[in-house]
């Protein structure tokens, strides 16, 4: 089965866990991308839910589909979020930002019940680290937060190369807040709250894409079928 199937099953398995009514957390990626489809078909045929996008890309695909959307100004929490991931560690950690949404996917998890991971096997990992991870900055003054950010390693006992994250026409990425991005290849994140805690004191750093304690479940899609993981 390709890839893409996997992807879409895990999708398909989250979508059981929707009611009526839901106030729903829409994430970004292409697995997300199957959920809004699905539940897009779904709302097709008669279901109510509203949703909460986490990027620009998630709000012209979930139009697209007929997802009524919302804001977390018109409503006060969500009950599921359903999102990506790009690795899940055993304790449901999470790497995200490979596709630069991580700032609004915290804020919109963050605010939900729960949170569904979804995914094909191979984000599954022991320990995270090998996916490069997505530290989301302001510009400004960027060389002093890099160096922040290194020393932020340090004391948490990670090194890896940084870079500032490109676009495909070449020109720096800017993400849907208008900052950019450094991807750090630190390989094996040996205590992912630690480092959390210590990138979140840096004032330059906007977010970084280590979930702690935001998903509740991870639904994993592989060769064998479907594994769901509760925390
Ligand atoms: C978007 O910023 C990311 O957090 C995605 O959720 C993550 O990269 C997973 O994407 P895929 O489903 O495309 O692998």
């Amino acid at each position: 089965m390709d890839m893409d199937q996997l992807k879409r099953q895990a999708a398909a398995r989250a979508l059981e866990e929707v009611r009526d009514g839901m106030q729903l957390g829409l994430g970004t990626g292409s697995t997300a991308k199957h959920f809004v489809e699905l539940l897009g078909e779904r709302v097709r045929a008669g279901l109510k839910v509203i949703g909460v996008p986490t990027s620009e890309a998630t709000r012209a695909d979930a139009t697209r589909c007929g997802v009524p959307l919302t804001t977390l100004d018109e409503i006060d929490h969500l009950d599921i979020t359903v999102d990506g991931a790009d690795e899940i560690d055993p304790e449901l950690n999470l790497i995200k930002g490979g596709g630069g949404a991580l700032l609004r996917e915290k804020i919109v998890a963050a605010a939900s019940d729960r949170m569904i991971v979804i995914a094909d096997e191979s984000k599954w990992v022991q320990t995270l680290g090998r996916f490069p991870l997505p530290v989301e900055v302001i510009p400004f003054g960027l060389g002093a937060t890099r160096r922040a950010i290194e020393k932020a390693f340090a004391q948490c006992g990670v090194s890896g190369q940084m870079a500032v994250r490109k676009a495909k026409d070449g020109h720096v990425f800017v993400t849907d807040g208008g900052h950019w991005i450094v991807d750090a290849q630190l390989e094996r994140i040996a205590d992912p709250p630690g480092l959390a805690g210590a990138l979140s004191t840096i004032p330059g750093v906007v977010e970084h894409g280590l979930f702690i304690g935001l998903a509740s479940s991870a639904v994993l899609a592989g060769g064998e079928g479907i594994r769901v993981i509760e925390r």
